[in-house]
């Protein structure tokens, strides 16, 4: 497919999946690379603008991240951001040095309208700049511009927060116009992708799911394609792309292992299932009893995630052993996946959680097809609405692999499995409903609705009174995050009238339950799971 691109070359900041991202939002494809990609490689991309990401080093030291001069010289739109910006300063003959005051955080800063950069950003103030505010974060600054290059944004403490050379297509930002903070950056990168590198923007959804259609019937032919459906989002839309492309060459098997949430195996099932409305091969194993007896004595939680992760991958292999020879296995990776396993970028994060214990060993497939491993999330999200996909799974939040073995701290057992259930359902159907009251009364989402929230089981027993009763039973433990990355996280503030009636519902309706908490802690130093 001949897409207009434009690479982001990245030097190890924070917030480069975010600068991709951005970009993606102005109907431009992007791509992130790591700074030591060949420059050949590169050029034989023909991408219309490169852009250069920030990064925790200074540019003038021994070692540190660096590109060539020709990257400058190609005739190809280039932005730099943040370190970016010092680095082609730096290469370009200007002078990057330790700033007299570090800045941080939200900034007043003076744009140039006249740029086209700042086409459109900020309200007039003096000496024909406009006004606006931006994020800056660093410690180094652009002391000298390189030659032929003017200022056209600054700042009380950064006399260069922004420079250009027109005539060559050079542009250099100091701070970070990808974060939210900067509350017009998303119209300076617009104005850099659609007006400087002149890019059509084309890349939507619907583009994408009818090219990838395509792409999938060619590549696939008359082959036959596994893939191993868990219900969540990926590997959901992966499944409808993939049915859509091929129809009944595809085969997706769909391992229950009775730690789903409640109604969860029905509802994949309702979907993808003969009685769904995708056309495809689906096979529902119900395999619970053979993951309580393995996970049977074992209240260790490294043990259980690998015994269910294990467990998974001989279920799966033993269903593709009764299939038979496959020509391609389907993954549904996607993009964020892709840089953070160190593919793509260069700010690598080995990812430290996987739904599958690994690829199977004994599934006799020639080539792994991963139709979604360009896209991120929300990008996924949306073609799963193109494709037809019900919201309440498009929109599904995130559910780890070993599913509430890991939310029953010590021992998995059917029994407790049914509690974890039964309380989770009703808190979510609580959380739903008052958010939905929230919504419309104040027509907008309510602030303290979590990005993941569920309840776990402790393995607390304690002493209660029920009627006339004396009990001794379990305590619940509510969770609920806000969380934009799921690495760091604070518990949701979710209304106390919501959570006493989720508390006295369980209590009332879940048996074995005499006492219900709110968990309160932050990642770090907690994490989002309990186990
Ligand atoms: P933690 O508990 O590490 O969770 O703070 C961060 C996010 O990752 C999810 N999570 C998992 N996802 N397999 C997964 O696919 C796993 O083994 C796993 N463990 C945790 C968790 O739900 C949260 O969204």
């Amino acid at each position: 497919m001949d897409q207009e691109k434009v690479i982001v070359i990245d030097f190890g900041g924070q917030y480069n999946q975010l600068v991709a991202r951005r970009v993606r939002e102005c109907n431009v494809y992007c791509e992130i690379y790591s700074y030591k990609t060949d420059i050949n490689k590169i050029k034989e991309m023909n991408p219309k603008g490169i852009i250069l990401t920030g990064g925790p080093n200074s540019c003038y030291e021994e070692g540190a991240p660096t590109c060539s001069r020709e990257l400058f010289e190609m005739g190809i739109p280039v932005l730099g951001l943040c370190y970016g910006a010092q680095l082609m300063m730096h290469v370009l003959g200007g002078k990057v040095c330790k700033a007299p005051v570090r800045e941080y955080g939200k900034t007043k800063v003076l744009v140039d309208p006249k740029s086209e950069l700042f086409a459109n950003v900020g309200e007039s103030a003096k000496e024909g700049f406009n006004k606006t505010q931006c994020w800056m974060s660093h410690f180094d600054y652009i002391e000298k511009m390189a030659p032929g290059f003017e200022m056209v944004a600054k700042t009380a403490d950064c006399p260069v927060a922004a420079a250009q050379k027109k005539d060559e297509n050079l542009y250099a930002i100091q701070f970070h116009p990808e974060v939210l903070h900067t509350p017009e950056g998303t119209k300076m990168i617009f104005n850099y992708v659609r007006n400087i590198c002149g890019c059509a923007g084309t890349w939507r959804m619907d583009s994408f799911v009818e090219n990838s259609i395509k792409e999938i019937r060619e590549k696939v032919g008359d082959g036959k394609v596994l893939l191993a459906l868990s219900g969540g989002v990926d590997s959901s839309v992966a499944a409808g792309l993939l049915s859509k492309a091929i129809g009944k060459q595809l085969t997706c098997v769909f391992v229950d292992h009775g730690l789903l949430r409640k109604n969860e195996g029905d509802e994949v099932e309702g979907v993808f299932g003969d009685k769904g409305q995708f056309d495809l091969n689906f096979i529902r194993v119900n395999a619970k009893d053979r993951f309580y007896g393995k996970l049977s004595g074992v209240s260790e939680p490294e043990k259980k995630r690998k015994i269910i992760g294990e467990e998974f991958i001989r279920v799966f292999e033993e269903e593709a052993k009764k299939i038979g020879a496959v020509d391609f296995l389907a993954q549904g990776t996607i993009y964020p996946d892709v840089v953070e396993s160190g593919l793509g970028g260069e700010s690598a994060v080995i990812k430290s959680h996987h739904n599958v214990g690994g690829l199977p060993d004994y599934v006799d497939f020639k080539e792994i097809i991963e139709p979604l491993r360009n896209l991120f999330k929300d990008e996924v999200r949306k073609a799963g609405l193109e494709l037809g996909i019900p919201e309440r799974l498009v929109f599904r939040q995130p559910f780890p692999g070993p599913g509430l073995g890991i939310r029953i701290i010590g021992e998995v057992t059917e029994e407790k499995v049914t509690i974890v259930q039964d309380a989770d359902y009703i808190y979510r159907e609580e959380v739903e409903k008052a958010a939905e009251e929230y919504k419309k009364s104040h027509s907008e989402e309510a602030p303290w609705m979590p990005n993941q929230y569920f309840a776990a089981l402790t393995n607390v027993r304690s002493v209660g009174v029920m009627g006339d009763e004396r009990t001794y039973d379990y305590a619940v433990a509510l969770r609920g995050v806000k969380t934009i990355d799921f690495m760091t996280a604070e518990s949701a503030n979710i209304p106390f009238e919501v959570l006493q009636i989720v508390m006295n519902r369980i209590i009332n309706e879940v048996r074995g339950v005499n006492r219900v908490f709110y968990d309160l802690t932050s990642k770090p130093p907690g994490t989002i799971e309990m186990e």
